[in-house]
């Protein structure tokens, strides 16, 4: 399966999809990496890995459908298949999501539908949460609330810190991410309104 991934920043989660497919954990293909930013380190780790990455320019393309349309010419060229969003900080629009629909996946530093949007980690500190965790979901029109996939549960320390609960949250991401892929990839998963069913 052709995959193309969808960044904005350090690209960690994009790592983890790397490793788990030069491991041969994953049977697919990044066919292209693109991001909305032009010094996202996404970019780098791919290149280190001879993966096509791009950077679209959202500011010079003026609306969010014509950024979308350049975004959906690059996804074609390299028939893509499906899209992992891997902290790519931008809501999908219709015109991404109408050829996509079903087949775009996002991962979330929080267990949804708790602490969608942004700085999920400082919501919860904040909120006093004892336990927090990390989501893989299906894209669809609302922002952080499609159907789950997958999901880990992370305890809150005392002590926590926005920052030390990320990086713990973030160990968690790296598997769940992969593991969520491969069930797509291998076509297990099953929808049934808006359950996502797991076929062993
Ligand atoms: C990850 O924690 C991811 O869950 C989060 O951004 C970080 C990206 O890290 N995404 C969101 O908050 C999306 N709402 P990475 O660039 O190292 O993968």
């Amino acid at each position: 399966m052709n995959i193309a991934v969808l960044v904005s920043g350090r690209g960690s989660n994009l790592q983890a999809i790397i490793d788990s497919i030069e491991s041969g954990f994953l049977k697919a293909k990044i066919s292209v990496v693109i991001s909305d930013k032009e010094d996202a380190y996404a970019l780098i780790r791919a290149a280190k890995h001879g993966i096509n990455a791009i950077f679209v320019d959202p500011r010079k393309l003026g609306s969010k459908e014509l950024y979308e349309i350049e975004i959906l010419k690059a996804l074609k060229a390299n028939c893509c298949e499906l899209i992992l969003l891997a902290g790519y900080m931008r809501i999908i629009g219709k015109t991404l999501l109408g050829q996509y629909k079903g087949r775009i996946l996002n991962i979330h530093p929080a267990l949804l539908p708790a602490f969608a949007g942004l700085n999920a980690q400082k919501q919860a500190i904040d909120h006093g949460v004892k336990v927090a965790g990390c989501t893989v979901h299906f894209v669809d029109d609302t922002l952080d609330s499609g159907p789950i996939i997958l999901q880990r549960c992370v305890d809150v320390k005392e002590d926590d810190t926005d920052e030390t609960l990320a990086d713990r949250i973030l160990e968690q991401e790296h598997k769940i991410y992969p593991e969520a892929v491969k069930l797509v990839v291998e076509n297990r998963l099953r929808m049934e309104g808006r359950k996502v069913k797991i076929i062993k």
